[in-house]
């Protein structure tokens, strides 16, 4: 293999269009990644109207997003003070919406073909894991401004907690390469959840952003919601539940501006979307936000805890949508630092879905030399 190896990712499993393209050198015990262009293309604002993600307009999205972020991705190569040839092309094959996946698929197939460059299919649970060995930024340089940006140090055993809107996922990790599944969720993903809990209280798709913010106006000790399965001797996790209580807690204990939100979404869909962007909560929904937040949190950070325990782990990853969750990565860095076991967490734009994350998936996957190839065909429910 090349000294470097220069990997044009995408990733389309369910609503962000995202290319990427990463310089990827070194062996699997340290493994560089250097982002040379990320673009992700949200179609938030598509899906919101929806409350959620709607399988054929993803596709629709996608298909008019793929060449946009491409020529992007592609002006970079040509960059003037730095040519880059593209070695190898990667795309997510699953898990996800089929419908969106299919679109990366037969893009990245055509431009395989167009480049004559070698396709890698990408499990998209495997690009949120390795999206901890993605370079991180440290500090700002006050002179000149310059962000500056440092490799993650994982040392094994470790515990990785994956948790996105499709999964909740445990792992015990050997080495880069091997692991054991701990344990996931039986029903809701902690990111299905907070998507849930935020529609009950009338917040725009995607929840997660939305509870933190109305969460920080509240009390998270005003409501106890049931922390499930935390007292279970297993490394399980079930949010449905939790999701149940809050809908019986808003039924039991109605928010008045809520109510009269619903009334007009019940009388003008066109002013729901308006009121729905900005929603006025009240300091009970603001409590409810804080206190759900809290239980989700707790159940998280505390099964992680004890698995790192239990396998004596050296490191803790934390990644996927939900790793964004400041909550959730304040409290489970400072249990950490007081195990004297190192936190590991990606920037902010790589914990919600993106293409660079795929990339080094890719570049882990090619330095496996006998690792069977994943076949080029969408698997919605493809496993880690
Ligand atoms: O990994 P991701 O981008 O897509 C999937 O693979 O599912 O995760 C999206 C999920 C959504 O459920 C979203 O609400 C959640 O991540 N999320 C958050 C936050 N930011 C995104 N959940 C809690 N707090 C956040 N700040
Ligand atoms: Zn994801």
């Amino acid at each position: 293999m090349a000294k470097s190896t220069a990997i044009l990712a995408i990733e389309t499993s369910c609503d962000e269009t995202s290319a990427a393209l990463v310089r990827c050198s070194g062996a699997l015990k340290a493994p560089r990644f250097k982002i040379l262009k990320n673009i992700v293309s949200s179609q938030i604002a598509v899906h919101r109207p929806f409350g959620g993600v709607v399988p054929n307009l993803a596709k629709r999205e996608h298909l008019k997003n793929l060449p946009i972020v491409l020529r992007q991705i592609l002006k970079t190569t040509n960059n003037k003070r730095q040519k880059t040839t593209i070695d190898c092309l990667a795309v997510t094959v699953g898990p996800g919406l089929e419908p969106a996946l299919w679109t990366g698929i037969n893009f990245a197939e055509e431009l395989s073909k167009k480049l004559k460059k070698p396709l890698i299919g990408v499990n998209h649970m495997e690009g949120h894991l390795y999206s901890n060995w993605l370079p991180v930024r440290i500090t700002k340089e006050p002179k000149n401004k310059e962000t500056k940006k440092q490799l993650p140090k994982i040392t094994f055993p470790a515990i990785a907690l994956i948790v996105s809107g499709g999964h909740t996922i445990l792992l015990n990790m050997k080495s880069i390469t091997k692991w054991t599944k701990l344990g996931e969720t039986l029903d809701d993903a902690a990111g299905e959840a907070f998507d849930k809990v935020a529609r009950m209280l009338n917040l725009p798709y995607p929840g997660g952003p939305e509870i933190q913010k109305l969460a920080v106006k509240g009390n998270s000790n005003t409501i106890q919601f049931p922390r499930p399965m935390l007292n279970k001797k297993n490394y399980e996790f079930s949010f449905s539940g939790l999701k149940t209580s809050v809908l019986y807690y808003l039924r039991d204990h109605p928010i008045a501006d809520l109510a009269d939100k619903k009334q007009t979404s019940r009388t003008n869909q066109k002013k729901v979307s308006v009121v729905r962007l900005r929603p006025r909560q009240s300091a009970d929904a603001a409590d409810v936000a804080a206190s759900f937040q809290q239980a989700v949190v707790d159940v998280l950070v505390k099964k992680t805890i004890r698995a790192a325990e239990e396998y004596k782990a050296k490191s803790i990853l934390l990644c996927g949508g939900v790793s964004a969750n400041k909550a959730l990565r304040k409290m489970l860095h400072a249990s950490c630092f007081m195990l004297h076991k190192k936190f590991v967490v990606p920037d902010f734009e790589f914990n919600t879905d993106n293409a660079a994350m795929i990339a080094a998936a890719a570049y882990i996957n090619l330095l496996q030399k006998k690792k069977k190839p994943l076949p080029m065909e969408a698997d919605g429910n493809l496993n880690i």
